[in-house]
């Protein structure tokens, strides 16, 4: 065959995968319906930021390892076809299937007169059962039968954005949730080739490798928000201070210290979609998800805690000069999808203050959404010049540099609000310093 593998949808996933998998010396074939996007890859320029993405995606397209279609068809030429389709929300919470289903209907049609074994693998973010659902289309539209004439298995993804190259290079784990041991000799073939010797590839059923992906992601979610509850309480008490809370319970290997950042809360592309969508998933089956509509609940109104020190320290903000450090949401990232930025900038142009924001790389994503109505700067210290409060939102390595001296000097008031805890509260205590969990 013409290609080891094909990755539908080039996302995020898809496209980080690809360059990957070409990287390792796997012969790649990358389709998306999105000329635009496919028109940026070939220039060799990622239409995702990524580190270093744009090396392995020059490389892998100079020796023609990864080659790019609009063609779903063309995914007959690979013998495993790896299906990284959105699953955005839809309003109630639940996810929506429909590039999922056209997805799977047009790889049906596509692999009907083909005389081929081929293996589909679903990488998408899906809900327990879909996988059923996807071979149902596949088996209505190709004609063929499951298990014999092709194989279905479920591979979700673990990457985080920002880190996407080294988490698909090295992940913690791989999840494959399969059936036939044809399958299985299939991908720890493809696999054997793509990751280190003794990584842990977990092998369990499709349906359960559905819900892994959820319950991995809906954990980490309430580790935050939980921690982000004991900051509230924290800041009640005095000398209360999260960070401390964090790192003894992080010592419990039970608990482990990753993910127990306090902040403004969570955002992305990930995290409250796929709460809401296994919220959704559970009052299908008549389950109560209080436990994940808390952790919601909580990154909901994380936000406010920055309102509240407004509102004592600065009241009616009319007028008042906002600065905001960081716009993605999180570092290393221009992706400001659920970012907490914007709920911020909303309620201060609510509120009628004059609004200049910073951001590494994230300026431009977020003039297209608040265009003129707030003002850009192209560094940290333009940023907080003449302000009166500065909120620092996304933890950018290169704020942390700041001084206590940075702010005083440049700010007409050094109120200082440190939504991501990225400065030391020792040196800072000679400004008007507040952060979240701080007392
Ligand atoms: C997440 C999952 O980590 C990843 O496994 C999955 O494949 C996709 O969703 P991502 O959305 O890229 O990845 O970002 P992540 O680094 O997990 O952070 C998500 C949000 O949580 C960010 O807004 C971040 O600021 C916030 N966060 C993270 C905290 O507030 N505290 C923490 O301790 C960690």
């Amino acid at each position: 065959m013409e290609y080891d593998v094909a990755f539908v949808g080039l996302g995020y996933v898809g496209l980080s995968s690809a360059v990957c998998f070409a990287d390792r010396g796997i012969n790649v074939l990358g389709v998306d319906i999105d000329a635009k996007k496919l028109g940026m890859i070939k220039k060799l320029n990622s239409p995702i930021h990524e580190k270093n993405i744009n090396e392995l995606l020059e490389k892998s397209i100079k020796k023609k390892k990864l080659s790019l279609s609009k063609e779903l068809k063309d995914v007959t030429k690979a013998k495993i076809i790896f299906l990284t389709v959105g699953t955005p929300s839809r309003k109630d919470g639940s996810i929506d299937l429909k590039y999922i289903n056209q997805a799977s209907k047009d790889i049906g049609i596509a692999i009907k007169n083909v005389q081929e074994y081929f293996v589909i693998v679903v990488k998408s973010t899906v809900v327990p059962g879909t996988t059923l659902r996807i071979i149902e289309n596949l088996e209505k539209y190709s004609g063929k039968k499951n298990s014999i004439d092709f194989g279905v298995v479920v591979n979700p993804e673990f990457l985080q954005e920002g880190n996407a190259i080294n988490d698909s290079l090295k992940p913690d784990k791989v999840v494959l949730g399969i059936n036939s041991e044809k399958d299985k000799k299939i991908m720890f073939n493809l696999f054997k080739k793509i990751y280190r010797k003794n990584l842990p590839i977990v092998y369990t059923t499709p349906s359960n490798a559905e819900l892994i992906k959820y319950a991995n992601n809906s954990l980490l979610a309430t580790k935050i928000s939980f921690m982000n509850y004991i900051a509230r309480i924290a800041e009640q008490i005095p000398d209360g201070d999260v960070e401390e809370i964090k790192n003894a319970i992080g010592m419990d290997k039970r608990i482990s210290e990753s993910f127990l950042n306090a902040g403004l809360g969570f955002g992305g592309s990930c995290f409250p979609k796929d709460v809401k969508a296994l919220i959704a998933f559970s009052k299908e089956l008549n389950i109560n998800s209080d436990i994940l509509q808390s952790v919601l609940t909580i990154n909901d109104t994380q936000f406010m805690s920055v309102f509240n020190v407004l509102n004592k320290e600065l009241g009616a903000l009319e007028g008042k000069k906002i600065s905001i450090l960081g716009l993605s949401f999180k570092p290393e990232t221009d992706d400001i999808r659920d970012a907490i930025s914007l709920k911020i900038i909303k309620k201060l142009l609510d509120k009628k203050a004059i609004v200049k924001v910073y951001d590494p790389i994230a300026n431009n994503n977020v003039k297209d959404i608040y265009g003129k109505s707030i003002s850009y700067s192209s560094n940290s210290e333009s940023c907080i010049k003449g302000s009166e409060c500065c909120i620092i939102v996304t933890e950018w390595k290169e704020f942390k540099s700041l001084k206590p001296k940075d702010f005083i000097r440049l700010m007409k008031r050094p109120l200082i609000i440190d939504g991501r805890r990225i400065f030391s509260k020792k040196k800072f205590n000679k400004l008007e310093y507040h952060a979240i969990g701080l007392g």
